[in-house]
């Protein structure tokens, strides 16, 4: 049972329901009147893009990337690399990046000036969990949906080791569970 491993549940899923809602809305206003282009940063990212873009009701377009980020455990590193690319051109686009997670923010520091070089329309982040306290780069955030402390979490498409992304709710891991 993977809720053996859980040590305490951070969000149900009808407070992420709720949550992804309001950014939605946020979104919407934001955007009237504009087509968005939505990029996923995979794979943590897929549950969050799948419900949010099911939210919002604008016409949108979706794209898919994968980055590692080289780190071992819990922590993310300085080098970040591009292992799948986006399939469309974003110039002149409205895009949001839709991510997961924002923790040291090294990932998506390296990613948002990679796209940016791009010369999009505009470009801005949509982080479902941020971690302001792990933060070592600046990186600017429009839309968050809950931010959180300092404790590895797991869920809604959130892993560790690969484990756990399928928890429909939001979770910290017993720190047992990885030795910590
Ligand atoms: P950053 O580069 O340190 O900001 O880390 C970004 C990536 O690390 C996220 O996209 C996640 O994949 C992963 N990550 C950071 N914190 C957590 C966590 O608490 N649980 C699961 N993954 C995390
Ligand atoms: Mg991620």
């Amino acid at each position: 049972m993977l809720e053996q491993d859980i040590q305490e549940v951070l969000f149900t899923e009808e407070q992420l329901k709720a949550r992804v809602k309001e950014i939605a809305r946020e979104i919407e206003q934001d955007y009237r009147g504009k087509e968005i282009m939505l990029i996923s940063v995979l794979r943590g990212s897929f549950i969050f893009m799948a419900d949010l873009c099911r939210a919002i009701d604008l016409p949108c377009t979706l794209d898919f990337m994968s980055v590692s980020s080289y780190g071992k455990g819990t922590t993310s590193s300085g080098q970040v690399q591009i292992t799948k690319d986006l399939s469309e051109d974003i110039t002149g686009r409205h895009v949001i990046v839709v991510e997961d997670i924002l923790d040291s923010g090294n990932t998506l520091s390296y990613l948002l000036k990679i796209l940016q070089h791009r010369h999009p329309a505009s470009i801005r982040l949509c982080t479902l969990l941020d971690k302001p306290d792990r933060r070592v780069k600046p990186v600017e955030v429009h839309y968050s949906g809950f931010t959180i402390p300092d404790a590895f979490v797991v869920g809604y498409g959130l892993d560790y080791a690969e484990k756990y992304r399928n928890l429909p709710y939001i979770g910290i891991v017993k720190p047992e569970v990885y030795g910590g």
